[in-house]
């Protein structure tokens, strides 16, 4: 394993409540919070950071390039339950984060934050024994170039540094996976692109219409309306 920073080598002095695991360089933040998960070294509010992944995970079994300069974090909760209201409420807190340093985002559903159309952040959330997992990728720095969709860099919009994201995201992170799932909701709504456009949906196009109270997406096919649970529009 590379060398642990300091907290306040990368100005994480003020990350109160949180337990701060921080690495320059490791394989992914991800498989760190599963082992210590496995060792019960874990507690509700840990968080693992690095500067660099060797080996970074994206949804769908995507390689997460990972090079110095951008953040990559996992954060642990208590989460006794699935819950797939939560994937809404990360999205409005790195879209938040983003809007703290004059960033304006949109979210993609259910998690891609994009600015000017372009992906800069990405989460992938996983459960292991009685925690979730909350990865999180920011492009600061640099941007990958990616074969499935554009990307784009926060350094392009803001001088806002790694530790910069990394405190208020902590923050809003904190904020809201403790909020009403309304305020969710309207939240991450009035971030979300394509609510009234049209979706493919099993082969045909339907109009996306929004989240239910339970996290399901609704979506209208002619005068019906249907719930979708998984991955499975594509915009
Ligand atoms: C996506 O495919 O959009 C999700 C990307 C999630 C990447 C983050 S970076 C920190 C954490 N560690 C990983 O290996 N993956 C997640």
């Amino acid at each position: 394993m590379d060398a642990i920073l300091s907290k306040t080598q990368m100005g994480f002095s003020n990350l109160a409540g949180y337990k701060v695991f921080s690495f320059d360089k490791i394989s992914s933040t991800q498989d760190y919070a599963y082992d210590i998960i496995a060792k019960g070294e874990a507690r509700d509010h840990s968080v693992i950071v690095a500067l660099a992944q060797s080996d970074g995970r994206g949804r769908y079994r995507r390689k997460w390039v990972s090079h110095h300069g951008n953040l990559y974090a996992s954060f642990i909760f208590n989460s006794p339950e699935r819950d797939p209201r939560l994937s809404y409420a990360v999205a409005v807190a790195i879209a938040e984060t983003l809007e703290c340093f004059g960033v304006q985002s949109s979210i993609k559903w259910p998690n891609d934050i994009l600015v000017a159309g372009k992906k800069i952040a990405g989460v992938l959330i996983e459960y292991a024994g009685r925690f979730v997992i909350i990865g999180i990728g920011i492009n600061i720095h640099s941007n990958p170039t990616v074969q499935e969709y554009e990307t784009t860099r926060a350094d392009k919009y803001t001088n806002a540094d790694i530790s910069d994201f990394f405190s208020q995201l902590t923050k809003k992170l904190d904020k809201w996976i403790r909020a009403e799932f309304d305020s969710v909701r309207n939240a991450w709504m009035s971030f979300a692109v394509g609510i009234n456009g049209l979706v493919k949906y099993r082969g045909e196009m339907v109009e996306l219409i929004g989240i239910n109270d339970s996290g399901a997406l609704v979506v209208r096919r002619g005068t019906e309306y249907l719930l979708i649970h998984g991955d499975e529009i594509t915009m």
